[in-house]
Parts: structure tokens; C-alpha cells; sequence
């Protein structure tokens, strides 16, 4: 088969939710490329990965905590240069991400970069972080005749109280220290269940009835989304 770049989304927290394709590729590969937060110096995706690969193979990448268009580039921009290099010298390369690659992924400023070089990827599918939170709280995202929006936190209450006009449920995601603003959309849309799931599928997942259970002591919700159903 023609060597390409795979490109794996991993699921969420729990490297048993990892698909066998994406298994299959990650045990085969010369670089794994693996996301991790400057700032936190946190790596989800090194964590689901670390039993199936050895640490000489795995290439950290950290991306900046950061809107300005030009540190990114840089980042970006290197990042592709790197995978260019190693796929040209015949090394088997996956760069991996947590949930699944189409959900607000890093992946995505990269697959220009790879299209413009003529270099050929492959994206295996990943469990979504709503997908994990709706299962685990055994509740329907849709049912028949519905329809489900997901949204970052960052759009503001407003614009994602609005969708609950055209939605039947909105999938919330980065709520981070947001939680009041979470609270607000709860009451104002009086849903029939709403739900924060913290560090879903990891040692210190927390799952939050917002309708029932206290949340004055969540301050900062890192790596958390929330599932609200009208
Ligand atoms: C950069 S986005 C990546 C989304 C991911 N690609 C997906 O398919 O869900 C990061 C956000 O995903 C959500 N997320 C990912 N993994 C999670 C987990 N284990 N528990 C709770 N939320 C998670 C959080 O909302 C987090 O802020």
C-alpha cells in the first residue's frame, strides 16, 4: 500500500475506546506526533497512547495556548516541515489527537500544509468527547425528528442559548472556568437533562447532574464539555 501520514483521533481518555485501526497504526509506526499543551506541559492523547509505543518514537509537539496568527503559523509551518522530512526519508508517521480529528482538532491547520506538499494522510475516525458524555450518561444527544448543534463556550451565552432555538441539544465544548456562564444557559433554557462531564474516561473523571448536583466548588472545569437537551 502507498505509505501516507495517519492521521488518528484516539477518543477520549481511555485507550480502551481506541479503535482497532487506529491501534494497528499507532503500534506500526516509526513517529508517533503527539499534541501537548505548552502550558500545562499536559498531554491527554501521550497518556492513551503510552502502553502501545515506545518513547523513542514519540515526537512531542507543543502547540501555543494562543490566538496570535503568527506564532501558529510558525508552529504549523514547522510541524509540516517536520512530517514532510521524515515521510520523504520512508518513516511511517501518525500524528494523533484526542476525540476524533473533525472536532475542533489541531489537525486542521496542518492538512493544508500536507495537501500543498502532495503528501497523502489518512484519517482514522476517533470517539468524539459528546459522543463519551452522552454514552456515559446514558441520555439521547437526538431522537427521531431532532437535532443537535456542538459549540465552544467562547460563543457566549447569548448565541448559544439562540441555537436552542433552531436545536434540540448543544454539545458545549472547553467549558474550562466558564462554569457560571454554563449555569446561566441552564437557566434560561430549563432543559430536560444537562450535564458536565470533567476528564471523561480518566482516573479523576467527574460527571455533573447541573440540574440536581452543587457546583460551587467546580472552579475550574479543565477538559470538560457539557451536553444540554431542551
Ligand atoms: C481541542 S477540543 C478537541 C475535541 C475533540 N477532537 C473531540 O472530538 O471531542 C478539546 C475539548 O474537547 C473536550 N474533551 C476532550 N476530551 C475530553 C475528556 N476526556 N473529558 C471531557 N472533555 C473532553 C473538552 O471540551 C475540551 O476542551
Amino acid at each position: 500500500m502507498e505509505n501516507r501520514v495517519y492521521v488518528i483521533g484516539l477518543g477520549v481518555g481511555d485507550s480502551g475506546l481506541l479503535t482497532l485501526n487506529a491501534l494497528n497504526a499507532i503500534k506500526n509506526s516509526d513517529i508517533v506526533i503527539t499534541p501537548q499543551s505548552k502550558k500545562s506541559k499536559r498531554s491527554v492523547a501521550l497518556n492513551i497512547i503510552k502502553d502501545f509505543v515506545g518513547e523513542d518514537k514519540i515526537k512531542m509537539f507543543y502547540f501555543p495556548t494562543t490566538n496570535n496568527e503568527q506564532e501558529l503559523k510558525k508552529v504549523y509551518d514547522e510541524e509540516a516541515e517536520f512530517i514532510e522530512k521524515a515521510f520523504l526519508n520512508k518513516k511511517q508517521v501518525s500524528y494523533v489527537t484526542i476525540g476524533d480529528v473533525s472536532i475542533y482538532s489541531t489537525f486542521n491547520y496542518l492538512s493544508e500544509r500536507l495537501k500543498n506538499k502532495n503528501i497523502p494522510f489518512e484519517i482514522i475516525p476517533g470517539i468524539a468527547s459528546f459522543i463519551s458524555l452522552a454514552n456515559r450518561i446514558a441520555q439521547p444527544l437526538v431522537l427521531k425528528g431532532e437535532s443537535f448543534a456542538v459549540m465552544e463556550m467562547s460563543k457566549g451565552v447569548d448565541k448559544i442559548v439562540s441555537a436552542f432555538d433552531i436545536v434540540d441539544s448543544v454539545a458545549i465544548l472547553k467549558v474550562g472556568n466558564r462554569i457560571e456562564n454554563l449555569m446561566e444557559i441552564v437557566r434560561r433554557i430549563k432543559p430536560s437533562y444537562a450535564y458536565l462531564g470533567i476528564k471523561l474516561y480518566m482516573e479523576d473523571e467527574r460527571i455533573v447532574n447541573l440540574l440536581e448536583d452543587d457546583v460551587q466548588n467546580i472552579k475550574d472545569a479543565y477538559l470538560s464539555l457539557a451536553v444540554i437537551k431542551k
